[in-house]
Protein backbone atom coordinates (compact mmCIF):
# COMPACT_ATOMS: atom_id res chain seq x y z
CA UNK A 1 0.00 0.00 0.00
CA UNK A 2 1.70 3.92 -0.98
CA UNK A 3 1.74 5.60 2.11
CA UNK A 4 0.86 9.13 2.84
CA UNK A 5 4.25 10.79 4.05
CA UNK A 6 3.60 14.42 5.85
CA UNK A 7 6.96 16.70 5.75
CA UNK A 8 6.18 19.49 8.43
CA UNK A 9 9.28 21.53 7.35
CA UNK A 10 9.98 19.88 3.70
CA UNK A 11 10.40 22.75 1.76
CA UNK A 12 14.51 23.07 2.07
CA UNK A 13 17.13 21.47 4.48
CA UNK A 14 16.83 18.20 5.81
CA UNK A 15 13.17 18.07 5.49
CA UNK A 16 13.88 18.61 1.83
CA UNK A 17 16.64 15.93 1.95
CA UNK A 18 14.14 13.02 3.68
CA UNK A 19 10.88 14.12 1.44
CA UNK A 20 13.01 12.92 -1.55
CA UNK A 21 13.69 9.65 -0.33
CA UNK A 22 10.10 9.09 0.57
CA UNK A 23 9.18 9.90 -2.83
CA UNK A 24 11.84 7.00 -4.52
CA UNK A 25 10.01 4.68 -1.49
CA UNK A 26 6.63 5.78 -3.70
CA UNK A 27 5.13 7.08 -0.85
CA UNK A 28 2.66 9.91 -1.21
CA UNK A 29 4.11 12.86 -0.28
CA UNK A 30 2.60 16.49 1.44
CA UNK A 31 5.20 19.12 1.94
CA UNK A 32 4.24 21.41 4.99
CA UNK A 33 5.76 24.96 5.12
CA UNK A 34 5.12 28.48 4.42
CA UNK A 35 6.35 28.62 1.13
CA UNK A 36 5.12 24.53 0.13
CA UNK A 37 4.05 26.53 -2.66
CA UNK A 38 6.91 27.10 -4.29
CA UNK A 39 9.03 23.80 -3.50
CA UNK A 40 10.79 22.28 -6.35
CA UNK A 41 9.15 19.07 -5.44
CA UNK A 42 5.59 20.63 -5.56
CA UNK A 43 6.02 22.67 -8.57
CA UNK A 44 7.32 19.17 -10.68
CA UNK A 45 3.88 17.48 -9.49
CA UNK A 46 6.63 15.20 -7.09
CA UNK A 47 4.24 16.04 -3.71
CA UNK A 48 1.41 17.98 -2.60
CA UNK A 49 1.57 21.65 -0.75
CA UNK A 50 0.60 22.09 2.13
CA UNK A 51 1.07 25.48 3.38
CA UNK A 52 0.94 25.86 7.20
CA UNK A 53 3.08 29.08 9.32
CA UNK A 54 3.92 27.34 13.15
CA UNK A 55 4.07 30.86 14.29
CA UNK A 56 0.80 32.11 13.27
CA UNK A 57 -1.10 33.31 16.14
CA UNK A 58 -4.70 31.74 15.01
CA UNK A 59 -5.38 29.88 17.84
CA UNK A 60 -8.57 27.78 16.39
CA UNK A 61 -8.14 24.05 16.75
CA UNK A 62 -7.03 22.40 13.04
CA UNK A 63 -8.88 19.74 11.41
CA UNK A 64 -7.66 17.54 9.21
CA UNK A 65 -9.59 15.26 6.46
CA UNK A 66 -6.57 13.19 5.44
CA UNK A 67 -4.50 10.75 7.76
CA UNK A 68 -0.77 10.60 7.16
CA UNK A 69 0.88 6.92 7.74
CA UNK A 70 4.23 8.81 8.17
CA UNK A 71 4.73 12.41 9.43
CA UNK A 72 8.03 13.55 9.83
CA UNK A 73 8.76 16.95 11.88
CA UNK A 74 11.47 19.03 10.49
CA UNK A 75 10.64 22.56 10.34
CA UNK A 76 13.04 24.74 13.05
CA UNK A 77 14.87 28.14 13.19
CA UNK A 78 17.91 29.24 15.37
CA UNK A 79 17.63 31.58 17.71
CA UNK A 80 18.18 35.30 17.08
CA UNK A 81 21.18 35.78 19.03
CA UNK A 82 21.94 36.00 22.69
CA UNK A 83 19.76 35.44 25.59
CA UNK A 84 19.85 39.13 26.86
CA UNK A 85 19.83 40.34 23.73
CA UNK A 86 15.89 38.73 22.68
CA UNK A 87 12.90 40.83 22.40
CA UNK A 88 9.35 39.07 23.83
CA UNK A 89 8.35 38.93 20.27
CA UNK A 90 11.72 36.47 19.11
CA UNK A 91 11.33 34.69 22.14
CA UNK A 92 7.71 33.88 21.21
CA UNK A 93 8.31 33.53 17.68
CA UNK A 94 10.65 31.01 18.53
CA UNK A 95 8.91 29.14 21.04
CA UNK A 96 5.78 29.06 18.62
CA UNK A 97 7.98 27.54 15.79
CA UNK A 98 9.56 24.69 17.99
CA UNK A 99 6.44 23.58 19.81
CA UNK A 100 2.92 25.83 20.17
CA UNK A 101 2.41 25.25 16.16
CA UNK A 102 3.45 21.94 15.90
CA UNK A 103 1.65 20.36 18.66
CA UNK A 104 -1.30 22.28 17.70
CA UNK A 105 -0.84 20.45 14.36
CA UNK A 106 0.25 17.24 15.33
CA UNK A 107 -2.50 16.97 17.62
CA UNK A 108 -5.31 17.51 15.06
CA UNK A 109 -3.19 14.84 12.65
CA UNK A 110 -3.34 12.56 15.45
CA UNK A 111 -7.10 12.67 15.87
CA UNK A 112 -7.97 12.28 12.58
CA UNK A 113 -5.64 9.59 12.73
CA UNK A 114 -7.39 8.06 15.84
CA UNK A 115 -10.78 8.22 14.00
CA UNK A 116 -9.94 5.84 11.25
CA UNK A 117 -7.78 3.38 13.63
CA UNK A 118 -4.77 4.38 11.56
CA UNK A 119 -1.50 4.19 13.28
CA UNK A 120 1.23 7.03 12.63
CA UNK A 121 4.91 6.50 12.07
CA UNK A 122 6.64 9.98 13.75
CA UNK A 123 9.85 10.99 13.24
CA UNK A 124 10.97 14.51 15.41
CA UNK A 125 13.83 16.17 14.16
CA UNK A 126 15.65 17.16 17.18
CA UNK A 127 19.43 18.40 17.34
CA UNK A 128 22.45 17.72 19.75
CA UNK A 129 22.02 21.24 21.09
CA UNK A 130 19.14 19.25 23.00
CA UNK A 131 21.87 17.49 25.46
CA UNK A 132 25.31 19.80 24.49
CA UNK A 133 25.51 23.75 25.92
CA UNK A 134 26.49 25.89 23.39
CA UNK A 135 26.79 29.86 23.36
CA UNK A 136 23.93 31.69 22.56
CA UNK A 137 21.77 28.39 22.04
CA UNK A 138 20.01 28.81 25.60
CA UNK A 139 16.51 29.43 24.55
CA UNK A 140 17.26 27.13 20.73
CA UNK A 141 18.54 24.04 23.19
CA UNK A 142 15.72 24.49 25.67
CA UNK A 143 13.18 24.00 23.02
CA UNK A 144 14.81 21.17 21.65
CA UNK A 145 15.32 19.28 24.45
CA UNK A 146 11.36 20.03 25.13
CA UNK A 147 10.92 18.46 21.61
CA UNK A 148 13.07 15.51 22.86
CA UNK A 149 11.18 15.04 25.86
CA UNK A 150 7.83 15.33 23.87
CA UNK A 151 8.96 12.02 21.26
CA UNK A 152 9.83 10.10 24.43
CA UNK A 153 6.47 10.70 25.89
CA UNK A 154 3.99 10.31 22.55
CA UNK A 155 6.65 6.94 22.06
CA UNK A 156 4.78 5.78 25.20
CA UNK A 157 1.31 7.45 23.81
CA UNK A 158 0.84 7.20 20.83
CA UNK A 159 1.37 3.48 20.55
CA UNK A 160 -1.21 2.96 23.41
CA UNK A 161 -3.65 5.31 21.61
CA UNK A 162 -3.03 4.43 17.52
CA UNK A 163 -2.14 1.01 18.11
CA UNK A 164 0.70 0.53 15.71
CA UNK A 165 2.22 4.04 15.59
CA UNK A 166 5.73 4.35 16.20
CA UNK A 167 8.00 6.91 16.88
CA UNK A 168 11.92 8.07 16.42
CA UNK A 169 13.53 10.53 17.57
CA UNK A 170 16.86 11.73 15.98
CA UNK A 171 19.31 14.47 17.19
CA UNK A 172 21.37 15.76 14.21
CA UNK A 173 24.47 17.66 15.09
CA UNK A 174 25.21 20.48 12.53
CA UNK A 175 24.38 20.40 9.14
CA UNK A 176 24.57 22.48 5.97
CA UNK A 177 21.48 23.97 5.17
CA UNK A 178 19.44 27.44 4.41
CA UNK A 179 19.44 27.26 8.76
CA UNK A 180 22.33 29.26 8.53
CA UNK A 181 21.89 31.59 6.09
CA UNK A 182 22.62 35.07 6.85
CA UNK A 183 23.85 34.01 10.16
CA UNK A 184 28.19 34.31 10.33
CA UNK A 185 28.50 30.71 10.50
CA UNK A 186 31.43 28.71 8.81
CA UNK A 187 29.43 25.10 7.55
CA UNK A 188 32.14 24.31 5.58
CA UNK A 189 32.80 21.16 8.14
CA UNK A 190 28.88 20.51 8.88
CA UNK A 191 27.23 17.74 7.26
CA UNK A 192 25.72 17.52 3.90
CA UNK A 193 21.57 17.35 4.89
CA UNK A 194 21.21 14.27 1.89
CA UNK A 195 24.03 12.17 4.38
CA UNK A 196 21.46 12.71 7.22
CA UNK A 197 18.48 12.10 5.31
CA UNK A 198 19.31 8.91 4.54
CA UNK A 199 21.05 7.80 7.51
CA UNK A 200 17.56 8.55 9.15
CA UNK A 201 15.72 7.14 6.75
CA UNK A 202 17.30 3.92 7.31
CA UNK A 203 15.91 3.62 10.30
CA UNK A 204 12.59 4.66 9.65
CA UNK A 205 12.60 1.82 7.19
CA UNK A 206 14.00 -0.63 9.84
CA UNK A 207 12.08 0.62 13.06
CA UNK A 208 11.03 -2.34 14.43
CA UNK A 209 9.77 -0.47 18.00
CA UNK A 210 7.75 1.83 19.22
CA UNK A 211 10.16 4.20 20.14
CA UNK A 212 13.98 4.64 18.74
CA UNK A 213 16.45 7.21 20.20
CA UNK A 214 19.46 8.25 18.04
CA UNK A 215 22.16 10.61 17.81
CA UNK A 216 23.57 11.71 14.44
CA UNK A 217 27.17 12.14 15.05
CA UNK A 218 29.27 14.81 12.80
CA UNK A 219 32.34 12.88 12.50
CA UNK A 220 35.73 15.05 11.22
CA UNK A 221 35.34 14.09 7.18
CA UNK A 222 31.62 15.40 7.70
CA UNK A 223 30.03 11.98 7.18
CA UNK A 224 27.58 11.05 10.01
CA UNK A 225 27.48 8.48 12.56
CA UNK A 226 24.88 6.85 14.01
CA UNK A 227 24.59 6.05 18.03
CA UNK A 228 21.83 4.59 19.65
CA UNK A 229 20.00 5.83 22.62
CA UNK A 230 19.66 9.48 24.71
CA UNK A 231 22.64 10.89 25.39
CA UNK A 232 23.36 12.99 28.70
CA UNK A 233 23.68 16.49 29.10
CA UNK A 234 27.27 17.46 28.22
N1 LIG B 1 21.14 22.85 10.26
C1 LIG B 1 21.68 22.38 11.39
O1 LIG B 1 22.90 22.52 11.65
C2 LIG B 1 20.83 21.62 12.37
C3 LIG B 1 21.47 20.82 13.33
C4 LIG B 1 20.71 20.07 14.22
C5 LIG B 1 19.33 20.12 14.15
N2 LIG B 1 18.73 20.92 13.22
C6 LIG B 1 17.27 20.90 13.18
O2 LIG B 1 16.89 20.23 11.98
C7 LIG B 1 15.62 20.71 11.55
C8 LIG B 1 15.72 21.07 10.09
O3 LIG B 1 16.64 22.14 9.97
P1 LIG B 1 17.29 22.57 8.59
O4 LIG B 1 18.71 22.80 8.88
O5 LIG B 1 16.88 21.65 7.52
O6 LIG B 1 16.58 24.00 8.42
P2 LIG B 1 16.18 24.82 7.11
O7 LIG B 1 17.00 24.39 5.94
O8 LIG B 1 16.20 26.25 7.50
O9 LIG B 1 14.66 24.37 6.86
C9 LIG B 1 13.69 24.69 7.81
C10 LIG B 1 12.33 24.19 7.39
O10 LIG B 1 11.41 24.60 8.41
C11 LIG B 1 10.31 25.26 7.80
N3 LIG B 1 9.83 26.33 8.66
C12 LIG B 1 10.56 27.28 9.31
N4 LIG B 1 9.75 28.15 9.92
C13 LIG B 1 8.49 27.74 9.65
C14 LIG B 1 7.21 28.24 10.01
N5 LIG B 1 7.05 29.35 10.71
N6 LIG B 1 6.12 27.57 9.59
C15 LIG B 1 6.26 26.45 8.83
N7 LIG B 1 7.44 25.93 8.47
C16 LIG B 1 8.54 26.58 8.87
C17 LIG B 1 10.88 25.84 6.50
O11 LIG B 1 9.82 26.01 5.56
P3 LIG B 1 9.30 27.46 5.04
O12 LIG B 1 10.49 28.37 5.00
O13 LIG B 1 8.71 27.13 3.72
O14 LIG B 1 8.27 27.89 6.03
C18 LIG B 1 11.86 24.76 6.07
O15 LIG B 1 11.18 23.77 5.34
C19 LIG B 1 15.27 21.89 12.46
O16 LIG B 1 14.36 21.42 13.44
C20 LIG B 1 16.60 22.26 13.10
O17 LIG B 1 16.41 22.80 14.39
C21 LIG B 1 19.44 21.65 12.32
Amino acid sequence: MTRNALFIGGTKGLGHALSQLAIADLCDVSIAGRTAHKCDLVREGRAMPFIVDLESEDMRPWVSMVQYDVIVWAAGIYQDGAFTTLTPNQVMKCCRNHLVGPIALLTALFRSNKESARPCHLVVIGSSSAYRVRTDESLYGALKAAKAQLARNLGKELPRDLPGSKVLLANPGGMATPFWDGRDRDVSSFMDPKDVARVIWDEVRRQDTPFLEIQVIRQADRSPKVEYGPRLPE
